[in-house]
């Protein structure tokens, strides 16, 4: 595939950066080294991208800093002892190096709970009612990003061939391509010795993708340092958005929010300082094939069989089932109010259907997070309370953990799959859903504030989370679709996902960085 030519000119050159690292591990006393993987769907697609080639990722430690930084252990190579029949799989089964930065609890405060996720995170979600000033913070945030640039930068010079790529994620990491930039030529930052790396002289390609909503012009001229946040991401050769109103509202950004740039709309370009940003969208894509594997195996089988034992599930009560981290951009709230409307309006589904919401948890040490947690607990006892008789429940919440199989399952068991954010970049639940269903596939019903709906909307049930009267007749819709019509719909999305997987974004991604490295003799593309 025309990735793999790609994938195989960057070699080991490739530099992959991202706040979360795709596997914790944690050290008990007798030297036994436990596995767990984040939440959420950057971390396990880029963990099948890196695993094809031998590079380098680094990203936040998050856990075990002190055993680790005992044993002057801040590199494993992946897969890592013990976790053997977790992630292997397919082709996907390589090695690349895993390269932790250890953070103080100060700098974890500023960069990641204040900036990135109580300024940026609700900016770019369009909330900024819930955006919190953070003062000394941006310290952190400065400081953590030069770290990652420090770091990318020592990687990058291990590179023997060619100029490397750097592809950086999200938007913990705005600053750091202007302090690559900066460092490139000169010491290598933080080695100190004064001694010229390889680095010097070289040109890496540097790509950026913003998994998030970059939000509309308006909104983000409330961002603190929002100069600063543009003339860090202006470091990169390209940036890369999920759907392209992001990217037109970037560019709009750019004009208007720093001084110096000249913007080309229709070439999707800024021309700043000495160098030429290309920004182009890419929507992010699943591993179907994965996936369906995951939905036909025996732990899925065995998963949907005990979850309706375990939760007095009836056989033939029909399901539809929301899975989100719980952060109050997901619509979890708003969805609940939705099924509680269906309830009321529409009687007939009473007994038939239940609504299963699997959460996770996510930032809580952050008050709106926490907060919401609580909101969704106390939605889902007003369902129940209202609704729930001896022998049916509406709703049934749980936070229990969920393998990658056991989740599969549910979704193929479920007849519907509720993916109902208020604002959402792209969403990959939505496509999980589609690519988990089997011979009798099940409705989409999917909110038209995220970034997946861009790409799916045609064939889904569309709803607008805040509008709970048309959210709960969109639901009745969904339920009562005639089966001509949901495999129609069923087969469309499926050809969709498959048509636009995670190999393919993948391919998408590294062509338009060859595109960009070619034009000025950066990464080569044979
Ligand atoms: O999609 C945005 C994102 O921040 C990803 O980077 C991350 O995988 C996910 O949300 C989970 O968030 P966190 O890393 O803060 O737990």
């Amino acid at each position: 595939a025309d990735f793999d030519r790609l994938l195989s000119a960057a070699g080991d050159g490739l530099v992959v950066a991202s706040n979360r690292q795709p596997y914790r591990h944690d050290y008990g006393d007798d030297g036994e080294v436990t596995v767990d993987r984040p939440a959420g769907g950057l971390t396990a697609g880029l963990d099948e991208v890196m695993r094809r080639v031998d590079g380098t990722w680094i990203a936040w430690g998050d856990g075990e800093a002190d055993a680790a930084v005992v044993d002057g252990d801040d590199t494993v190579s992946v897969p890592p002892e013990g976790s053997e029949g977790d992630t292997d799989s397919g082709d996907a089964n390589g090695t690349y190096t895993l390269r932790r930065l250890w953070l103080d609890e100060d700098e974890v405060q500023g960069y990641y709970y204040e900036v990135a996720n109580q300024v940026l995170w609700p900016l770019c979600h369009a909330a900024l009612g819930t955006v919190e000033s953070c003062g000394d913070a941006w310290t952190d945030y400065r400081r953590v990003n030069g770290q990652f640039a420090d770091a990318m930068a020592a990687a990058a010079a291990t590179d023997a061939d060619g100029d490397p790529l750097v592809w950086l994620h999200d938007y913990h990491l705005a600053l750091a391509p202007r302090r690559l930039r900066d460092r490139l030529g000169s010491d290598i930052g933080g080695r100190g010795d004064g001694a010229t790396d390889r680095t010097a002289g070289a040109d890496p390609t540097l790509a950026h993708t913003w998994h998030i909503p970059w939000p509309s012009w308006d909104t983000f001229r409330a961002c603190p340092n929002r100069g600063a946040l543009l003339d860090g991401l202006l470091g990169n050769d390209l940036l890369v958005f999920h759907v392209p109103r992001y990217c037109e509202s970037f560019l709009r950004s750019a004009d208007r929010g720093l001084d110096g740039t000249a913007v080309d709309f229709d070439a999707g370009t800024v021309d700043y300082r000495d160098r030429t940003t290309t920004v182009r969208a890419a929507p992010m894509g699943v591993p179907v094939d994965r996936i369906r594997e995951q939905a036909e195996s025996m732990e899925a089988t065995g998963f949907r069989a005990a979850f309706r034992k375990n939760r007095g599930i009836d056989r033939d009560t029909r399901l539809a089932v929301g899975v989100d981290r719980l952060d109050y951009t997901k619509g979890v709230v708003q969805r609940l109010d939705a099924f509680e409307r269906l309830f009321a309006e529409y009687p007939e589904h009473r007994g038939e259907v239940t609504f299963v919401q699997v959460g996770t948890e996510s930032r809580s040490a952050i008050p709106a997070y926490a907060d919401y947690q609580d909101r969704v607990e106390a939605a889902v006892d007003r369902v129940d309370d209202r609704f729930a008789t001896d022998d049916w429940r509406p709703v049934v919440y749980t936070t229990d953990y969920v393998s990658d199989e056991g989740l599969a399952g549910l979704y193929r068991e479920a007849d519907l799959a509720v993916v109902s954010p208020v604002r959402d970049g792209m969403n990959l639940v939505a496509q999980e859903y589609v690519a988990a269903g089997g011979d009798d596939p099940g409705v989409l019903v999917l909110s038209d504030q995220a970034g997946a709906h861009d790409t799916l909307g045609e064939w889904a049930v569309s709803v607008r989370p805040h509008d709970t009267e048309g959210f709960a007749a969109a639901l009745d819709d969904a339920l009562s679709m005639p089966e001509r019509e949901r495999r129609r719909r069923a087969n469309a999305l499926t050809d969709s996902i498959e048509d636009d997987d995670l190999d393919s974004w993948l391919g998408d991604v590294l062509g338009a960085v060859a595109r960009v490295a070619s034009a000025d003799g950066g990464v080569p593309t044979r």
